[in-house]
């Protein structure tokens, strides 16, 4: 059986409550972890997140009943409430309660009454926070699960603290189970997250790697052959996106030049995705399809990248998480 395949540390009561074989998570990323990508999170074991931030529900829907001819496993959906606008965001969420998700993924700021909503219909909500005062606020808006989301983390970054400063200081306080995210690529990494109180691990950059995501190969490549140092953390990419928000991407043209507010410089189209515009300083990365100058995009990648060096499947990823972790926890 399964669960007497790896090291009984790896089988976390977060395994049973989710549904999922392995204590890994695949992070909702919009635009890159699309149905096949949380599809094939889900059947090797892990459980699959479908980044659905301000898409619209007709596109929810089909990404969804996707899902769902290729898998009957548990999923999430992740949605961005202060990211989205609220007649959007209303829609959305009638779209999963009518679709009966179970599991919802939320970011940034705590809306309190969107948890409310989700949790009336008997959707779980595991809410991504980046300090403690988000924690506190997102356990006292009624969330079941929290992510912690430390500095190291791809894509937009919400807090200031390093992962494993903020881990025992959220797993202290919460009496919901906890899942650590940010920087975490091997399966050494996913036992350092155990041991410091966390029952999963969520991870980004890993996934958007694997051959099912909806990244660009150009993404995937550069991600392959950079080390922690290539990335940086900035506000370089803000454009059509509504809150300053501060993401970690891979150094290009755009952050290591001085003319860094996009408001100061025009709206100069520098690629398209699926035909329509990507401009210049855009939050939006380089996905399938997309094409002009990829290297001037946001190419969001987390500081774990250093161990990321090959591009396979999101199950032989999560093979390799977790011999690595049981390998290491069988050590002596
Ligand atoms: C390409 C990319 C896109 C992301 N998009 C989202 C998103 O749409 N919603 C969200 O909640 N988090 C998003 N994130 C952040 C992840 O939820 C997570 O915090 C992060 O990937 C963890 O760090 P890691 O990339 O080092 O594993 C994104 C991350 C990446 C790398």
């Amino acid at each position: 059986m399964w669960k007497n395949m790896y090291h009984p540390a790896l089988y976390t009561p977060l395994t049973d409550i989710l549904g999922c074989k392995f204590p890994i998570l695949c992070a909702g990323m919009g635009g890159v972890a699309r149905h096949q990508l949380a599809a094939s999170v889900s059947n090797a074991g892990g459980f699959g997140c479908l980044g659905m931030v301000r898409e619209r529900p007709e596109f929810i829907r089909k990404e969804v009943n996707l899902y769902r001819s290729l898998s009957d496993k548990p999923f999430a959906v992740n949605l961005i409430p202060a990211a989205t606008d609220p007649v959007l965001l209303s829609h959305q969420i009638a779209e999963c309660i009518a679709l009966e998700i179970r599991h919802i993924v939320l970011f940034w700021d705590v809306d309190k009454k969107t948890i409310e909503q989700c949790r009336n219909n008997g959707i779980h909500v595991i809410h991504q926070v980046g300090s403690r005062r988000d924690a506190e606020n997102a356990l006292e808006a009624g969330a079941d699960m929290l992510i912690v989301q430390g500095i190291e983390a791809g894509g937009h970054v919400r807090g200031e603290t390093a992962l494993f400063g903020l881990l025992p200081e959220i797993c202290a306080l919460s009496a919901v189970p906890v899942i650590a995210s940010g920087g975490i690529t091997t399966g050494e990494a996913l036992v350092a997250a155990l041991a410091l109180g966390a029952q999963g691990i969520s991870c980004g950059t890993l996934f958007l790697t694997t051959t099912e995501s909806n990244a660009h190969d150009f993404h995937k490549e550069k991600i392959i052959s950079a080390t922690a140092s290539d990335t940086t953390l900035c506000y370089d990419f803000q454009r059509n996106w509504p809150i300053r928000a501060a993401v970690r991407v891979l150094k290009n043209s755009i952050t290591e030049t001085a003319t860094h507010h996009y408001k100061a410089t025009p709206e100069v189209p520098i690629g398209t995705q699926d035909g329509a515009p990507i401009y210049s300083f855009s939050t939006d990365s380089p996905l399938t399809g997309a094409v002009g100058d990829l290297a001037s995009m946001a190419l969001y990648c987390g500081q774990g990248c250093g161990s990321v060096k090959h591009i396979k499947s999101a199950a032989a990823t999560i093979t390799d998480l977790m011999q690595q972790a049981d390998l290491y926890l069988n050590r002596f």
